[in-house]
């Protein structure tokens, strides 16, 4: 394999620096694409980069240049490489070109699709300093991993000036059909294409993305492809699936930590019988009204639960400058108070509403003190919430009940699969999970946890790399 060192791109960096009282620190962004390359660190069984060399990682800056000056931005897995963007461009680029258009499109709101010139200047204004800080860092064996829709012009900036460094890139969100894709101006939609074409192996979620984008990319580019190979004029480019995961046992050994073991006992003590949970960011597409309905509907379908059900539902503040985001939140607080005065009364509150980041022993205790874990999506590039239930379920118990909409549900089928924009589906999800016998809940988990368990993030990271590295041979043999 090769001995260079790992680059990340990616919008977020994977911490950034905090001022308490006198002290700095490093804070610790808690996504997934965090979890997933640290699991390029803690995984022996693939030597493929220098590993005494940290990993890099080119992000926006939260912080200022000011903040910044005589800081380290390292921890032991990680040296960061701040890229300033001015306000303007970045909001232009990051409310607007990313999550006023290519966000809305992908997740088949088209109706909330901006087109504005501006966006794709900013866009490609934005795409270039991302490439400068690159830039000052790259030697000759590093490999570039290059993340997401907010980048999808890098990959083509960095193979023009350097043919021969291996990058890689991964398409975290849908990628739409081409009746949404076409809706974008032709010269945008063919820069986009042709950026994400600059990488050598192109990654999706699912099978599906990975048919929309190559149906996308031999209507509005010249190359064409055998396959999942698509044939440049001097080099082969792959398409593929790569179902993102999750540390599986992290989430299973939480489950005996003390820390999570005192919020499970915490939640039961002050939860009714029955208890339902969610947690996702503040989000348009993860149907979070479509859920408040289907446990309405639930309540006045099926009175007999009355009193005896708690709904946690926690919502992550997410992109709150954007307007559509600001409305949602309105809608929401309306919706969950008139779900509470309709149905609760002085000793029971139907919906338990937390609008705020949940830390990590928190989040598991609840995934574990849980009956059902209600995951509705309208549309999902792929959801670790639910993986991370599955995982953290070592008791076996607990039901799934999961959108269709959502790339995990290809690979969890033994989830109450449910379609969300249907109320009474998701009603009829609820009391089905009530009543199902502790065997029968069981049975589904064993069958989830054993897939996680086998395809965790480890795998998909190493799956992705041993592409990178048998692309060179494939190369050879399809010319
Ligand atoms: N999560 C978080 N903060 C919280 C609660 C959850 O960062 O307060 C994590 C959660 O554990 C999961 C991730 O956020 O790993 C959400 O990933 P998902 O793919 O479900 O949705 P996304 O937010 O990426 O659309
Ligand atoms: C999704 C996207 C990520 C993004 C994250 C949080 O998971 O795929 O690229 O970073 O949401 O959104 P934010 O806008 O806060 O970065």
């Amino acid at each position: 394999g090769s001995s260079g060192r790992l680059i990340i791109v990616a919008y977020r960096l994977p911490f950034k620096l905090v001022r308490e009282n006198d002290q700095v620190r490093l804070f610790q962004n808690s996504g997934g694409l965090v979890s997933a390359v640290l699991s390029l660190v803690k995984d022996t069984r693939m030597p493929k980069f220098n590993t005494s060399e940290k990993i890099q990682w080119v992000g926006f800056s939260e912080n200022t240049r000011e903040e910044l000056e005589g800081q380290s931005l390292a921890n032991e897995e990680f040296q960061a490489h701040p890229v300033f963007i001015p306000e303007e461009v970045n909001e232009n680029y990051y409310e607007g070109f990313c999550n006023n258009l290519i966000w809305p499109l992908c997740h088949y709101f088209p109706s909330l699709a901006r087109f504005n010139d501006e966006y794709f200047e900013a866009y490609q204004t934005a795409n270039r300093l991302f490439f400068e800080k690159l830039d000052e860092i790259l030697e000759p064996d590093d490999t570039i991993w290059v993340q997401d829709y907010q980048l999808m012009l890098l990959p083509g900036m960095i193979r023009e000036k350097y043919p021969s460094n291996k990058i890689g890139f991964f398409f975290h969100i849908p990628f739409p059909s081409y009746e949404l894709f076409r809706m974008l101006p032709v010269r945008w939609r063919k820069a986009l294409v042709d950026g994400i074409l600059g990488a050598d192996v192109v990654g999706f979620h699912t099978n599906d993305y990975v048919e929309y984008f190559l149906k996308a990319a031999r209507l509005v580019s010249e190359y064409g492809n055998k396959l999942h190979y698509i044939n440049m004029s001097n080099r082969i480019v792959k398409v593929d699936s790569f179902p993102i995961s999750i540390d599986f046992e992290k989430f299973n050994a939480a489950f005996d930590e003390p820390e999570v073991m005192q919020a499970r006992n915490d939640a039961r003590q002050s939860l009714k019988e029955k208890v339902i949970f969610s947690v996702d960011r503040l989000d348009y597409s993860k149907g979070i009204i479509h859920r408040l309905k289907g446990y309405q509907r639930f309540l006045e379908r099926y009175p007999e639960w009355h009193e005896k059900v708690s709904f946690v539902m926690v919502v992550v503040p997410s992109r709150d400058t954007i307007e559509q985001y600001q409305q949602m939140k309105s809608d929401i607080d309306q919706t969950v108070g008139k779900i509470n005065a309709d149905f609760g009364n002085i000793y029971w509150q139907p919906i338990i509403y937390q609008y705020r980041s949940m830390p990590y022993h928190e989040l598991v205790g609840m995934y574990t003190a849980s009956d059902v874990a209600l995951i509705t999506p309208v549309r999902d590039g792929m959801n670790l919430v639910c993986k991370e239930y599955v995982a953290s379920r070592k008791d076996r118990k607990g039901v799934l009940i999961l959108s269709e909409m959502a790339g995990a549900a290809a690979e969890l089928g033994e989830a109450i699969i449910i379609n969300p924009l249907d109320s009474q589906d998701i009603a009829d999800a609820i009391k089905q999970a009530f009543e199902m016998p502790v065997e029968e809940q069981t049975k589904r988990m064993d069958a989830m946890r054993e897939r996680i368990k086998d395809y965790d993030v480890f795998a998909w990271t190493n799956d992705f790399f041993t592409q990178m590295t048998m692309l060179e041979q494939e190369h050879d043999r399809l010319r």
